[in-house]
């Protein structure tokens, strides 16, 4: 009998636990929640466990400040750490998620050695380069969540200024997930209608702008902490591409070895995500201008990199 998948989700604040739950409801396998806080992972696992009868939901959950329950995981999903407050931007949680990232990172990573590692902790793209470079795997099995998250955004700003279902929206989101990513206009569609022909130049400056914002729009109306409803279901449909081997087509930060003419950095491209994680980068043409804003951002991600010391 094929035994179910096994998913760690590392953190159990917002994003954590709302993708623990996500990851159950979409029975995409069992969890083990883990948080450094005691009382709390195993809580909200308890919580989780007791909604499983009601939503007929067979995958189990724990709840765990220890790692020994994650062992032989499919997959990891790092959401521990700092969540930005009003007035930060998401490089402003460097120092302080360097050190939590790469400390469960060492933790988790031996005892999963076939697993693919998400990562969701900010700044996104410099954690995965941690989480990368602490946990020693492959570059196509360690994957930030960034631009599933962006690009949903995109589609749902399209949706609102057109008055149409963000399901019919295809967008493309390229670079960083900082301030400097790239909501492309050029390969976004709507039913496979460009939106430059939808909308006029303004519209689509101000969705893009809405967009490279969306994060903080949410912070400065939350206060206390930031997004985590749309980043956990980004992240879980990431789970589902890799563990269910969709080969979806998703924006995803990747570490670049030449492709789009960069080397070492991670930054977000589109990509095939299966079950060997990046299973393939795709590389589309950029304008002059186009390419100068993915170079600006790429340079962004790789100040972050080279401040982590690793
Ligand atoms: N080991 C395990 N868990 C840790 C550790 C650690 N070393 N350090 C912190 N945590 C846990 C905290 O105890 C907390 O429960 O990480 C959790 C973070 O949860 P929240 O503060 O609710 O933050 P959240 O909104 O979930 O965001 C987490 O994801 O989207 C990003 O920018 C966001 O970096 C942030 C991360």
């Amino acid at each position: 009998m094929q035994k179910r998948n096994k998913i760690s989700v590392i953190g159990a604040g917002n994003v954590g636990a709302t993708v623990a739950q996500r990851i159950l409801e979409m029975r995409l396998g069992d969890v083990a929640l883990v948080d450094v806080v005691e009382g709390v992972p195993q809580g909200k696992g308890l919580d989780l466990l007791q909604s499983a009868p009601v939503m007929g939901i067979s995958g189990d959950i724990i709840g765990t400040n220890t790692y020994e329950e994650t062992a032989g995981s499919d997959l990891i999903i790092i959401t521990a750490g700092m969540a930005r407050k009003p007035g930060m931007s998401r490089d402003d949680l460097l120092s302080a998620n360097v050190k939590i990232v790469s400390e469960v990172t060492k933790a988790s990573a031996p005892l999963s050695p076939d697993a693919k590692i998400i990562v969701v902790t900010n700044p996104m793209d410099v954690m995965a380069y941690v989480a990368w470079k602490v946990s020693g795997f492959s570059k196509e099995r360690v994957i930030g969540m960034g631009g599933v998250l962006d690009a949903a955004r995109f589609r749902t700003f399209i949706s609102i200024e057109l008055g149409i279902s963000a399901d019919s929206v295809q967008a493309f989101v390229l670079g960083g997930h900082g301030d400097q990513m790239l909501p492309l206009p050029r390969y976004t569609t709507v039913a496979g209608i460009p939106i430059t022909e939808l909308m006029d130049k303004d519209s689509i400056d101000s969705v893009v702008e809405r967009t490279r914002n969306g994060g903080a729009e949410i912070v400065s109306m939350l206060k206390t902490g930031s997004a985590f409803y749309a980043p956990a279901a980004a992240a879980a449909a990431m789970a589902q591409a890799i563990l269910l081997d969709q080969k979806r087509i998703l924006p995803c930060s990747v570490l670049l070895e030449g492709e789009y003419k960069v080397s070492g950095a991670f930054t977000g491209v589109p990509v095939i995500l299966g079950m060997d994680g990046v299973e393939e980068i795709l590389q589309v043409t950029l304008t002059a201008e186009e390419r100068a804003a993915f170079e600006k951002s790429v340079e962004a991600v790789r100040k972050g990199q080279e401040a982590t010391g690793f």
